[in-house]
């Protein structure tokens, strides 16, 4: 798995596949942390559930169902009772402004807010392939295998280029050198880099330029196989060409991952993705086929936010 930002922790261990395609976030064999119980039941205030009809005739890969959470054991909550299904092999764009809980809610995906000792999840479940991953018998460890991120600070490994994108297999245990060519060739194709490294794979990785150096993150994440892909704000950093060169990847990668992004860019969330989360201090206000949020959007905050009123 790939780091981040200040409040995020660094090199945490890339997603160690799972061979199985089957849906899988079984039991650790040793206890892991304890798992994240509700403290409180917060005030049930089910917000009024936007429209979904723009999910009809897709598969449903995430599903939050109510969800409250809370940084401080439970007195406040900066997620706030969302409802929202992601579908499965599409780009799920989440937008709003600074501190609205982007950030928080897609950690919550793949818990890596379990880190925040004093998270809790106040109300309801989110449930990965009808898995619901916060109970006891869910690893997070092997639910990260499932459920891959990438971050806003590209980090690759201090480490070759090839073995950064071999990590998580060699972890996986698999050892074959003709296997691990053949994976490491194919993620990096995947991650459209093949061409540009090929003939110095074993360079260390941090020669590579910040755009190269995302879109290693991003062939490490695909090495193993996840079945979603989180990104936060994955472009930030990045120049607006290697932007569009992750973007198109994006765009690539959909057709195999489901992914969600969030981005600060409009422009990038219109671009690139086939449905748009609108949230506000902890809510979320509307969601939406991307064309409907940036052209006729139902709420009045979102047209705010997207015609840059506020935000
Ligand atoms: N580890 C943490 N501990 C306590 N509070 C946190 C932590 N991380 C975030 N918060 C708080 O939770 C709220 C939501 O933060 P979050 O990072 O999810 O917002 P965001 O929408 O991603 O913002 P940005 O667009 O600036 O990245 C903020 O008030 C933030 O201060
Ligand atoms: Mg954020």
């Amino acid at each position: 798995m790939n780091s981040m930002t200040q409040e995020e922790p660094k090199n945490i261990e890339p997603t160690a596949n799972l061979a199985s395609q089957a849906v899988d976030l079984s039991p650790p064999e040793t206890p892991d942390a304890p798992p994240r119980q509700a403290t409180e039941q917060s005030e049930v205030r089910h917000a009024e559930t936007p429209t979904s009809d723009h999910l009809l005739g897709l598969n449903t890969m995430v599903e939050i169902d109510d969800l409250s959470f809370s940084y401080d054991m439970g007195k406040t909550n900066t997620l706030k009772n969302i409802s929202l299904n992601i579908p499965e092999k599409q780009v799920t764009a989440f937008i709003g402004p600074s501190g609205c809980g982007k950030s928080t809610l897609i950690r919550c995906l793949n818990r890596m807010n379990d880190l925040v000792e004093t998270s809790c999840i106040t109300n309801g479940e989110i449930r990965i392939m009808g898995q619901h991953i916060h109970a006891k018998s869910v690893s997070p460890i092997e639910l990260r295998k499932q459920v891959g991120m990438v971050f806003q600070k590209y980090n690759p490994f201090p480490k070759s280029i090839y073995d950064n994108v071999a990590y998580g297999l060699r972890i996986q245990g698999i050892k074959k050198k003709n296997l691990l060519d053949e994976a490491v060739e194919k993620s990096l194709r995947g991650a459209a880099l093949w061409d540009e490294v090929k003939d110095r794979l074993k360079d260390s990785a941090l020669g590579l330029s910040g755009g190269q150096q995302q879109r290693l993150c991003i062939a490490r994440t695909i090495a193993v196989q996840p079945k979603v892909i989180l990104m936060d704000e994955p472009c930030s950093a990045l120049d607006p060409i290697a932007t569009a060169k992750v973007e198109e990847l994006i765009m690539e990668l959909r057709r195999d991952f489901t992914i969600v992004i969030v981005t600060h860019s409009m422009q990038q969330a219109s671009r690139i993705s086939d449905h748009t989360a609108f949230f506000y201090l902890g809510e979320l206000i509307e969601y939406g086929k991307t064309d409907m949020i940036f052209s006729n959007p139902n709420q009045k905050q979102t047209e705010d936010y997207i015609s840059g009123r506020f935000g």
